[in-house]
């Protein structure tokens, strides 16, 4: 049985709304390498040691498994439903009229829930891609970014915050120049955002924005995605667990090197959302929010681990005509209005 972690020891985060909401959760994205039920086994291990923020989607194809996990935690009494904060996002297939609705719907009957704590436009376009396909997948229907598009989803996840289903309401994998578009446009500004960052892409400047503007970043792939999908890997990607930053800064507190970018991740300020199925790694995980800080200048240290390395590139839902992957992330300065 996993070491109990106090979950009131783990640090919190203030959202613009002043709600406070752990400073660390828990991935729940398989990479196409573990089945759900390893997945809602380790939400449910992750529950019992002291886990309160769990990041779950649609997309993930486990919402179901892990709604079982909950109502049974629910149930024993390991947990409160409003001790959590729970996660989705609507998936690039649902962005239409009416269709954000009915994901919202179909996810809170699969986690068997009433409301999620934050629901996310899972990417900013609709552009689409097969489950499991490989890099080189592209959709003849994919299109570029359009704010139009884009607030029309908007306003569906605006009418879902009226409605109660969600509490707050976020976007993920946006740039500046799409946020400069749509930000002035939202009724409900966004609480949250999902972003790749991790020791190797740190993403200076988008971080800064969001937090100039009271955003609260969510740091996906913190550890470096090192199990992520085959289609999501290019012979140049750098591995955070191996960089000599990461590495020092893990001999001299005596942890794995993942740990180390945990702790960067929470102290810089952003919300880590690391995965594992694996008990040893999942709780050492929650634990280094609690014990151990990093040392101001091992801050430092590891701030020149930077590399610019997006690892999570999007290649598959590139539109016909783009150039490449850095199109996706708006680097030659485009974007549709
Ligand atoms: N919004 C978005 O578009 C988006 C995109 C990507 C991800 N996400 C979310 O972010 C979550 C995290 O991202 P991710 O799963 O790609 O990457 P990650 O958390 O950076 O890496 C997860 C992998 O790191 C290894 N690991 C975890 N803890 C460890 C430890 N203590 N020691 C050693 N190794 C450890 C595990 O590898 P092994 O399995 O080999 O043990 C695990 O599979 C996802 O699960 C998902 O919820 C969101």
């Amino acid at each position: 049985m996993a070491e109990w972690i106090n979950p009131n020891l783990v640090p919190k985060r203030t959202l613009y709304t002043g709600e406070e909401i752990p400073c660390l959760g828990m991935g729940t994205f398989g990479s196409d390498r573990y089945t759900p039920g390893q997945i809602s086994g380790a939400v449910a291990g992750a529950l019992r040691c002291g886990y309160r923020m769990f990041d779950c989607a649609a997309v993930y194809g486990n919402e179901d498994q892990i709604g079982a996990v909950f109502a049974q935690a629910f149930a024993q009494g390991v947990v409160k439903r409003e001790e959590l904060f729970i996660t989705s996002k609507v998936w690039n297939d649902m962005h239409g009229r009416g269709d954000v609705l009915l994901s919202c719907a179909r996810t809170l009957r699969d986690l068997r829930l009433d409301y999620v704590d934050a629901f996310f436009v899972h990417w900013p376009f609709p552009n689409y891609h097969a489950p499991g396909c490989d890099g080189d997948s592209r959709n003849p229907d994919s299109k570029p970014f359009s704010a139009e598009e884009f607030m029309a989803t908007w306003r569906q996840m605006e009418r879902l915050h009226d409605m109660g289903l969600v509490r707050h309401i976020g976007m993920s994998s946006m740039t500046i120049p799409k946020l400069e578009a749509v930000l002035p446009l939202c009724r409900i500004k966004p609480t949250v955002i999902e972003m790749e960052l991790h020791p190797c892409f740190q993403q200076p400047e988008l971080y800064d924005y969001m937090v100039a503007h009271g955003i609260q970043p969510i740091g996906f792939c913190p550890i470096g995605s090192p199990a992520r999908p085959d289609r999501d890997t290019m012979p140049d990607d750098i591995a955070d667990t191996q960089v000599p930053e990461v590495v020092a800064v893990a001999r001299a507190h005596g942890v794995h090197p993942a740990v180390i970018c945990l702790k960067w991740a929470v102290q810089r300020g952003q919300i880590p959302i690391p995965f594992s199925v694996h008990e040893n790694e999942y709780v050492s995980n929650l634990q280094c929010t609690t014990t151990d800080p990093l040392a101001e200048d091992e801050m430092v240290t590891l701030t020149t681990a930077d590399r610019n390395c997006r690892l999570i590139k999007g290649q598959v839902f590139l539109w016909a005509g783009a150039a490449d992957w850095h199109d996706l992330w708006d680097e030659e300065g485009t974007i549709t209005k």
